[in-house]
């Protein structure tokens, strides 16, 4: 089967084209650097960058992979959680494009479609546990299959990347600021017991991490009486040493976080073969390094994306859009834009499937 994939749920357009789990060619426009002019995504200049990139990327992306529109069988387009006119205008160039090909229209779930980006480079066992961490999510799946999941915790506030993304923003480094976060960190040693892992006194599989942002301002505040952190467009006055201690420290409040309440959720899903985590954080070098060791002290093979292939792309919504599709689930033009905050319905129409039931995946 011949699939493409398109993503615009928030500032990156992206497509693929994937035939039968293998990806042949994939291409990107990013609107960050026009994004950062404003200290983070505004949706408006969002969706009319989408708007104004989705042809010329999907000429783009069949000439790299040598292939005609008229033989792509199934597109596959996210379809939310995300930025609503974003996902609207991704949406409508997909039900074009079906509507002038006969292609099959699959909607993608993102968040799914970020936990399974990994099968693109390695066999995903299940039942599995899925730790989906992104700019928008912080969720704990329990995966009995690639198409069946059960969400069991999620964030009561910010996402760990927005955490990221806002502590990066009072220290002056520019949006998105998780990757130079990570990088600033690197040759620094953390200080434990800097900055407090939230919400873990309790018995859920919950996060909340506003609070941890909030100890870092505070912080930032006694170091430097005069505040200047709250004002975005000004550096806090750090050394580039005292700056890494700050970053180190704060990703191993985020990573041992994430470990601990991951490491309970596989207490409460026994039989779970695999971990796989995944996401735009999930790029992160703390995060990657604590789950390897997890994963390795309780036996389970470890899913993990490549660098590229955590953040968002085409490659991720092309290849879950054709595992539904290869299992019978299509949309028709009624297929609808879910916004963040908002489940994804599990609404696809049913055909005769050319694999068996879902059960294979
Ligand atoms: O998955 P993604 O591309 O978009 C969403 O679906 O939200 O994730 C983007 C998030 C941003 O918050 C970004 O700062 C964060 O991933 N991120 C990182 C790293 N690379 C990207 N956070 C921490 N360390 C990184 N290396
Ligand atoms: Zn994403």
């Amino acid at each position: 089967m011949l699939t493409l994939g398109i993503e615009s749920s928030c500032d990156e357009t992206a497509m693929a084209v994937v035939r039968d789990g293998e990806l042949l060619a994939q291409v990107m426009a990013s609107q960050a650097e026009l994004h950062a002019l404003f200290g983070g995504v505004v949706p408006e200049i969002a969706s009319r960058e989408h708007y104004r990139i989705l042809q010329p990327l999907l000429d783009q992306v069949l000439k790299k992979a040598d292939v005609g529109l008229e033989q792509v069988e199934s597109i596959a387009v996210s379809r939310g959680p995300g930025l609503l006119g974003a996902l609207l205008a991704g949406l409508s160039f997909a039900k074009g494009l079906c509507l002038g090909t006969g292609a099959r229209l699959v909607g993608v779930d993102h968040l799914q479609a970020h936990l399974l980006a990994a099968g693109l480079e390695q066999e995903l066992v299940f039942p599995a546990l899925g730790v989906l961490i992104s700019g928008g999510h912080t969720h704990l799946y329990h995966m009995r299959s690639a198409l069946d999941l059960e969400l069991l915790g999620k964030t009561l506030d910010d996402a760990a990347g927005e955490a990221y993304d806002k502590v990066a923003r009072m220290l002056g480094v520019p949006y998105p600021g998780g990757k130079r976060i990570d990088e600033l960190a690197a040759d620094a040693e953390a200080d434990v017991k800097l900055f407090p892992r939230p919400y873990l006194d309790n018995q859920n599989l919950d996060f909340s991490f506003s609070g941890l942002k909030t100890a870092v301002g505070a912080y930032l505040h006694g170091v430097n009486a005069k505040g200047l952190y709250t004002n975005p467009d000004r550096k806090v006055e750090l050394t580039e040493q005292e700056l890494g201690v700050i970053c180190a420290s704060f990703n191993f409040s985020v990573a041992d976080t994430l470990r601990i309440k991951t490491e309970r959720a596989l207490k409460r899903t026994p039989g779970v073969k695999s971990l796989i985590v995944a996401g735009g954080v999930a790029a992160n070098s703390k995060i990657r390094s604590v789950m390897t060791q997890l994963a390795s002290a309780k036996k389970l093979k470890l899913s993990l994306p490549s660098l590229g292939l955590c953040t968002d792309n085409g490659a991720m919504v092309a290849y879950a859009g054709e595992l539904f599709a290869k299992a019978g689930f299509s949309h028709t033009m009624a297929l609808d834009a879910v916004p963040r905050g908002k489940k994804v319905p599990f609404d696809y129409v049913s055909q005769p499937s050319q694999q068996g039931s879902m059960g294979e995946f």
